[in-house]
Formats: C-alpha cells, structure tokens, sequence
C-alpha cells in the first residue's frame, strides 16, 4: 500500500528540509509536497524529524563466545534494534580454520532465516589465508554479497590471527574490492599482562582494563594502519576506545591511506571506573578494547566531529550478568566480553553528541547511518532519503526524554549497561521497506520479514574521497 510521510523534517548526511514523502512499493517514490492522497496511508509525523534507518555495521547475534553464546539473537536482537532506530544490521560470521567459509555462512544464515525482523547482512571474519581460502572467498563476494572481512589481532588461541594473516587479506581485499576490518589489540601482549595479573592474584573485573591499555590498542591500530599503506588497501578499524588509537588512524589518513574508524555508544559515555563497581557488578562493563579513563571520551568525540573516526557501531554482543558474566567470577580473563547496545546507539549519539552540541544533526545521520551505507556497499539503497532508495525510514521526537533501563528496554539480557541515564529524543515509528515494524512505540514487524542484504564491492570514490583527509 501506498504511503505518504506528512509534515517531517527530513534530515540527510547533507540537508535538513522540510517535505513529504511518497511511498510506494517499499520504495521512496517521490519527494516534494500536496502529493495527492489516491488511497494512499496518510502518516502525520507532527513536525517531527525524518531520517534513514540506522545501519549497525557491529553485531554479533546469537554468537558462540566465551564459553558461553550471546544472549540476543536475530529475533530479540533486531526487534531492539528496530526500536532504537535501526532499519539494518551487519553481523559477524565467525569461521572456522580448515573448514569451508560457505558452511560458517550457512550456519548464519540458519541462526538469521525467519527471525530477523529488519534487514540484515554478514561480514565474513578471516583467522587463515591459504590456497582453498583464496579461492573462495571471490566466490563468496559474487554470490553472498560479502565484501568485508573481519581479522581479529587480538584473541590469542581463540580468533587471533597473525600479521602474515592481516597482510595476506588486505592484499587480497585490494585485489578483490572488499574492506578489511580490524579488532586492533596487541594480543600477545594481553596474553602477557593477563597470565602476569592472574599468578599475582589479581582477579577483579578492573584487571580486565589494566591488562588492555590503551598502549596495545594504539600499537595495533598503528601496525594494521602501517599495512594497510604498504599493501594500498582499504582497512576499517572497529570499536576504537582511546586517543592512542585515534592519532594513528588520524595519522595514517594525514598520509593518504584508506583508513577508516568505529567507535561506540560504551566509549563515548563510560567510562573505566564503571569495572570497579562492587559485587562483581563490574563484569557488566567488560568490553574488549576496555572502558578507558573519562578524558578519552573528550578525543572520541572530537575524532568524529572533526573527521578522524567516521561511524558509529553498537558492538552488539550480549550476555546476562546473572549466568553468563559470572562465568568470570574470581578470574577477570573469563568474563564473556560485550554487552547489550544496540538499541540505544542511535539515541545516545542524538541525545549526548546533537543535543549537547557536540556534533551536528546531519553529521549524527551520517555517522549511524550514510557513511556506514557507503563504507559498506549498501548505499544509495539504503543509507539516504532519496528517490528510489529502500524506505527504510525513522520518525523521531526529538525533544521526548527518556531513561534508560533494563526494565524498559527490549534487549534479551538482564541489565543494560546505561541504566538510568537520561536521554532526549527517542524513535517514535520505524518502518522497513515502507512496512512498519514500529508504529507509535509498539512492535507490529514481522518475525523473519528482514531480508538478506547482498552488498556491493568497496569503493573508495563512493565513500567521500574529501573526507578521507583529516586537517
Ligand atoms: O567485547 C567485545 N567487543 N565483544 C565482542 C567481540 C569483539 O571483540 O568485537
Ligand atoms: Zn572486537
Ligand atoms: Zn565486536
């Protein structure tokens, strides 16, 4: 059925303007005003704003890790980030050494298939390059539409790959169009500080921050950076938590490379005391890279206004505190890592970086939504209010305040990490290929109606060359 969004302020990476908009086949059909009404719906959006649906480049859904699997899967996952304001989720496919990457893709698209209620898409993590995994993986870019892959330098024993390994991939990226992410921490050396901790007694969850420092983050970021220019690739790093790692990417785009970088709602609004909260309570701030120290938060939030990181994840990767963080009571190291962020990513960002001043509205819709679109391959299909592209569409208040709370929210676990903070501005309908699947605050998607995104090669032209370089 037809729709028209009525009385919106449409807001873009680029512009704010007011229009409406004509909907048709789950399409923006048309922009403009008076369109005539011809048995379509009338959605009066009160003067409120208008944006594309976020898109989580970040998650890991019902993920094996840890000892233990994330608490949200594809179901409980995106309906939350349905109500957040997100239209498109990218999720982590974990593989495995030895073993075809086409099986680990199949696992998810079983785990995805019938559950997700958005849109959704895969990058494909690499732990080994080798002649079977050098041919397939152009096969899996033609026929999964998965032009991203994931090298973990961190993780020892677990997913942690080597330099040999990082450079093999950013080589074959160069070749094949795709883009590289990186987990950037010196994973030895946590290996290290972790055992040095443990023998010495200490088991606390703040040990998990002070085997991570900010130094191991830097010198990886600084290293992947390095690669990246000596192989002319393309690399995005994920999840940046400190200024360490914000002055190498910072550099390394000074010097013309494709460097690109993620931060996260956790790292722009907590902050390393938060593990020293009593009863263990601290294990719910466990995140790898850790919490930092409160004044890196002033450097995350001036990296994305002034260009030296570029998006937005939430790092999705959710467990209970009570039968899953506990796991890690009486030794830090096994503390599952990660927690429950998608549904608020979107708010935080309006409410802590635009209400506060700190970024500008369309900068806040460039960094959840446009620029992930671009760096990603879905963009202009998603991404941007624009003729003929998906009408995946917020309708968001943006003076209603709200608290945050686990008793409120629609995640799967038990707590969420910002309890009680108070925010401004919340989604108030969200819809999905121009169907709702939030209507005034109420699910009314479809379980299994989100689609499996095939998304197009990197391509550095479509991705602002202009921003590349950072003053
Ligand atoms: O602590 C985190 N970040 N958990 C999720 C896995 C990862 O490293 O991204
Ligand atoms: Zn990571
Ligand atoms: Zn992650």
């Amino acid at each position: 059925m037809k729709k028209i969004v009525k009385n919106g302020i449409i807001v873009t990476a680029t512009d704010t303007y007011q229009a409406d908009l004509l909907i048709e086949n789950g399409k923006i059909a048309a922009i403009g005003h008076d369109f005539p009404l011809g048995g379509a719906e009338l959605i009066d959006t009160r003067g409120s704003y208008v944006f594309p649906g976020g898109i989580d480049p970040h998650t890991h859904l019902e993920m094996p890790f840890g000892g233990t699997v994330s608490k949200d899967d594809f179901e409980t996952g995106t309906i939350a980030a349905a109500f957040g304001g997100t239209t498109t989720v990218i999720d982590f496919c974990l593989t495995n050494k030895g073993e075809p990457m086409k099986n680990a893709i199949q696992t998810w698209h079983a785990k995805s298939k019938d559950k997700a209620v958005i849109d959704y898409s895969f990058h494909l993590m690499i732990g080994e390059i080798n002649e079977d995994v050098l041919e397939e993986l152009p096969v899996v870019m033609e026929e999964e539409g998965i032009t991203s892959f994931k090298v973990f330098m961190a993780y020892k024993n677990v997913f942690q790959a080597d330099d040999g390994t990082l450079f093999r991939t950013l080589l074959a990226a160069k070749e094949l169009g795709g883009l590289v992410m990186v987990h950037a921490e010196n994973g030895d050396v946590i290996d290290y500080l972790v055992n040095q901790a443990l023998e010495q007694g200490n088991t606390d969850p703040i040990y998990h921050a002070l085997t991570r420092p900010p130094e191991v983050e830097g010198e990886a970021t600084g290293r992947a950076a390095q690669l990246t220019g000596l192989a002319n690739s393309q690399l995005y790093v994920v999840h940046v938590s400190c200024a360490e790692a914000v002055e190498k990417i910072a550099a390394a785009r000074r010097k013309g490379y494709d460097v690109w970088g993620e931060t996260c709602p956790q790292y722009l609004v907590l902050d390393q005391t938060y593990l020293e909260k009593p009863n263990f309570e601290g294990a719910k701030y466990v995140w790898s890279p850790p919490l930092r120290e409160k004044w890196h938060q002033d450097v995350l939030w001036n990296a994305l206004k002034n260009g030296d990181l570029q998006t937005l994840g939430s790092d999705q990767c959710s467990f209970d505190f009570n039968g899953q963080k506990d796991l890690g009571k009486g030794d830090f190291s096994k503390i599952p890592n990660g927690g429950p962020i998608i549904e608020d990513r979107v708010s935080i960002l309006f409410s802590e970086g635009v209400k506060k001043g700190r970024i500008s509205l369309n900068q806040f819709v460039d960094i959840v939504s446009t620029r992930n679109a671009k760096l990603f391959g879905l963009y202009p299909q998603k991404g941007t209010i624009a003729v003929g592209a998906d009408a995946d569409i917020v309708i968001f208040d943006p003076n209603v305040e709200r608290t945050i709370s686990a008793e409120t929210h629609h995640m799967a676990a038990d707590y969420n990490p910002f309890e009680g903070m108070q925010v401004t501005g919340e989604p108030v309908s969200v819809l999905s290929r121009g169907e709702f699947v939030i209507r005034e605050k109420q699910f009314v998607g479809k379980i299994g109606k989100g689609q499996y995104i095939k998304r197009a090669r990197y391509n550095s032209s479509a991705t602002d060359a202009t921003d590349k370089v950072s003053n």
